[in-house]
């Protein structure tokens, strides 16, 4: 799958997520090694702190697909539902994302591609877990304890 491919699986995603508090939809689609792709999307609660990322829901999906160490590269896509999925401004990852995306990393030795897109998918931003992450605290911090 391309990253077009990819980006438009995110936007996809975001069509089914649960947001009737933020009604920001979130869709994220993870890329394997292998090929293999599986999505999330955003999900809240009533109360509120409970909701799940996009990002989280995602990489829940890849680690029961093919395991977190093969996640290679990620599309996530955000805005408002109007008929489609819209919105200008490219979407990072928020800080929790990215400590569970850096975890994945750390786990596959590599770095992981972000593809963050706005949510009519016209705006692309491209960045990697460690420079959104630098000097991070991951699994390899704990390779040496117990
Ligand atoms: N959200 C995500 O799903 N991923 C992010 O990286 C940023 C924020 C969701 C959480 C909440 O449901 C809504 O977007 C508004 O913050």
């Amino acid at each position: 799958m391309n990253d077009d491919e990819l980006i438009a699986s995110a936007r996809a995603a975001a069509l089914k997520a649960y947001a009737p508090y933020s009604r920001f939809h979130v869709g994220c689609a993870i890329l394997s090694a292998d090929g293999e792709v599986v999505t999330g999307a955003n999900m809240e609660n009533a109360c509120y702190r409970l909701g799940i990322c996009a990002e989280q829901s995602a990489l829940t999906a890849a680690q029961h697909a093919f395991g977190l160490d093969k996640v290679a590269r990620i599309a996530v896509a955000g805005g408002v539902v109007a008929g489609e999925l819209t919105g200008e401004q490219p979407v990072t990852p928020c800080g929790g994302c990215r400590q569970a995306i850096l975890e994945a990393a750390q786990l596959g030795g590599g770095d992981i591609a972000i593809l963050c897109a706005s949510g009519d998918g016209h705006e692309v931003e491209e960045h990697t877990i460690f420079s959104l992450i630098p000097h991070g605290f991951g699994p390899a911090n704990l390779a040496g304890a117990s």
